[in-house]
């Protein structure tokens, strides 16, 4: 039976059955990482909170979550300008294990201006996952510790990841139809 996609994608690239499977070994890949050791989490919102729910649950360590905002100031499908903090941290990270979440690694800007934040408060350690990466995108020099996926260069929307704050809720992760990447009504 094909998987479900939506009218709106050109394409599924990722289904929601390979995401499943995925997260589930990259569960295990972190575990095997941190050992016993408790982990602290920092998910970037909103593109990562579905990705973050659906990890987290693959992981046994003891966790603490938190959640920082950032406005990655896209015109929709394009990285425009500097990421912008729009709501910082609110566990102390000192002396902790740290984990920061992303849905996708793109430029690097976003990624990197975080780490510098994290690397600041001096934690005993930093590691990266990604669900997924553009890897020949990179304007800032940046690899993830741990990644889903490697993708093409194109726009993908879905599990999380958004087109104008739509899409989120798709369980697939796919590629939006060009003609409404760029919808007339909004020129
Ligand atoms: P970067 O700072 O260029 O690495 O991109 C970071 C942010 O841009 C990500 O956290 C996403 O929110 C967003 N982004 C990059 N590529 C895509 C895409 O293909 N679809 C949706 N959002 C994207
Ligand atoms: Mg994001």
């Amino acid at each position: 039976m094909p998987e479900s996609s939506h009218p709106d994608l050109e394409s599924v690239l990722i289904t929601e059955t390979a995401i499943r499977r995925r997260i589930k070994k990259l569960g295990g890949e972190i575990m095997a990482a941190y050992g016993d050791e408790p982990i602290t989490v920092i998910s970037i919102i909103n593109g990562a909170i579905l990705f973050t729910a659906d990890l987290l649950r693959q992981i046994d360590n003891p966790i603490r979550l938190d959640c920082i905002r950032i406005s990655s100031y896209r015109n929709e499908t394009k990285s425009i300008g500097k990421p912008q903090l729009i709501h910082t941290l609110t566990l102390d990270v000192t002396n902790r294990h740290v984990l920061l979440i992303d849905d996708i690694l793109d430029t690097g800007k976003t990624l990197s201006m975080v780490a510098k934040l994290i690397r600041r408060l001096n934690p005993a350690s930093l590691k990266v996952c990604i669900l997924l990466d553009k890897e020949g995108r990179r304007e800032v020099p940046l690899e993830a510790d741990f990644v889903g996926f490697k993708i093409p260069d194109k726009f993908v929307v879905g599990y999380g990841l958004d087109f104008a704050e739509r899409y989120r809720n798709l369980p697939c992760i796919g590629v939006l139809k060009p003609q409404l990447q760029n919808p007339p009504e909004w020129a």
